[in-house]
């Protein structure tokens, strides 16, 4: 693929006003945080928002903006904001028959009362996945941070874990281990093709499933039952074949496309292996090519029968390194890809969301001529500044895990990682902490981004905190230890 941008990120330079920005952005961050029934339980998406009108919602408490919060409020040891996010979250874990388990997308209190979305009230009336998968994930990370044990194995969590685990390991038609979803279900809430088994979806059910096991043996630990037993042996099994079959259908390497590219097709019965999708060799872009160069390689967004999505998702990829769904040779093969592509990742505002866009007819019908979700812009392209923090999370983490691995590779992602880090205390300020940026190079401001956003403010002072004031606590974001 062509690299026009070459070298702009060279442009980049430090900044004497670091402390100042850090400061006010802490600041506003601390503006973001509401009550709900008196106490602190998180963050509203963002500060400056046209819902003040009425028509948007960016004035809720989203579930999957504030997994940063979380995270960040736990390094402070803010415990009590966090118990409470949990606590409320918990309370509105639908009951009704035909979503039981679902955790809302967002909620608000409204005249006394907590308003949920499980989606009913959103744009395009869609689904929120992504906010019950995390549920358990932050559950788990807040218990082993603040040592409450207690909390995690209470009854109300315990029962929590319980009705999502019947909502996710249930039999399918399919008989695979992997969720099936509508278009819409995560961070990418509006139509952009990915239906189906999509990656940020099934690397969270991964986290999730783990982070319940974790749970559950809290409880087996306090009062042992042979049917909690089975479930946690059950649930580990079902998390086993998930990441077996991620690893065989999403990782992709030069050599594997090379193997792609020349299996047979129309393969029938239960001994042919080789392409159970039947994935016809043309649907192979050919911008893969240089996108992989020799040692580059990423889990492609989703596999659906004969229609595998080769898009690079940042999110899900950062996230399968940091819940170890890869192994720490596959994540230096993501980090070196990483690095090949800066120019396209993070131009000048890291990181973009998805590569590479839609554009044209394929813009039109998969995404409904939604012109939020125009070339180069918002899901479709564009670069939302609060995404670096998880690869830096992983990148950081892969060093503690592996300290001697690639320590050539390692500083030159450090060494990148740092640009980036200046990029945004540059430009973030000026541009009022917007939510996205356009364009090719992401130097625009999105054209409908929100200013003030929590999520971009919490993400730079995560990346702040893990560059400059402690990288060994990246160790709190890590699901595997205790
Ligand atoms: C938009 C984003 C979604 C986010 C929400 C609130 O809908 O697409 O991911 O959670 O805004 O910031």
């Amino acid at each position: 693929m062509a690299r026009p941008f070459s070298q702009e990120h060279q442009r980049v330079r430090p900044s004497s006003k670091e402390d100042a920005v850090v400061i006010r952005a802490q600041e506003h961050f601390e503006r973001t945080l509401v009550r709900v029934k008196g106490e602190l339980v998180g963050s509203v998406a963002a500060l400056d928002h046209p819902g003040r009108s009425g028509e948007a919602n960016y004035g809720e408490v989203f579930l999957r903006d504030n997994v940063p919060v979380m995270i960040y409020l736990l390094l402070q040891g803010r415990y009590e904001v966090v118990r409470n996010f949990l606590s409320v979250s918990l309370e509105l874990q639908s009951n009704d028959i035909k979503t039981r388990g679902v955790f809302p997308t967002s909620f608000v209190e409204q005249d006394g009362v907590v308003l949920a979305d499980y989606g009913q009230r959103s744009i395009g009336r869609i689904t929120s996945v992504d906010a019950s998968l995390w549920w358990p994930i932050l559950c788990w990370l807040y218990v082993k941070r603040s040592r409450d044990m207690e909390f995690g194995a209470s009854q109300q969590v315990q029962r929590g874990v319980q009705l999502l685990l019947d909502l996710v390991l249930h039999p399918t038609f399919e008989g695979t281990p992997v969720l099936f979803v509508p278009d819409c279900a995560f961070m990418i809430d509006r139509p952009m093709d990915v239906w189906g088994n999509p990656l940020e979806v099934e690397v969270l059910l991964y986290g999730c499933l783990r982070s319940c096991c974790h749970l559950m043996e809290l409880a087996q630990r306090d009062r042992m039952s042979r049917l909690l037993h089975q479930r946690i042996e059950l649930t580990q099994e079902w998390m086993h074949d998930l990441r077996s079959f991620l690893l065989k259908h999403y990782w992709v390497t030069s050599k594997t496309v090379q193997v792609l590219r020349r299996r047979p097709t129309e393969q029938y019965g239960d001994h042919q292996h080789e392409n159970e999708f039947n994935v016809q060799p043309q649907v192979i872009p050919p911008w893969l090519q240089d996108w992989l160069e020799n040692r580059g390689g990423y889990l492609i967004g989703n596999m659906r029968t004969g229609r595998p999505d080769f898009r690079f998702y940042s999110l899900g990829n950062s996230l399968a390194c940091l819940f170890g769904v890869i192994t720490a040779p596959q994540q230096r093969a993501l980090f070196r890809l990483v690095l090949h592509n800066r120019d396209h990742l993070m131009a000048q505002m890291p990181m973009r969301i998805c590569h590479p866009p839609m554009e044209g007819d394929e813009w039109m019908n998969k995404t409904g001529s939604d012109p939020k979700n125009w070339p180069w812009s918002y899901h479709n392209g564009g670069h939302w500044p609060s995404l670096l923090w998880y690869l830096a999370g992983a990148v950081l983490l892969h060093e503690q895990r592996h300290p001697e691995a690639d320590v050539l590779l390692m500083g030159q992602m450090r060494a990148m990682m740092e640009e980036c880090y200046w990029a945004q205390l540059n430009q973030l300020p000026r541009q009022q902490w917007a939510e996205y940026f356009d364009g090719p190079t992401g130097t625009w401001v999105g054209q409908q981004a929100r200013t003030y956003q929590t999520w971009t403010i919490v993400g730079f002072l995560l990346l702040h905190h893990m560059l400059r004031v402690n990288p060994s606590q990246v160790s709190l974001i890590d699901i595997e230890t205790h």
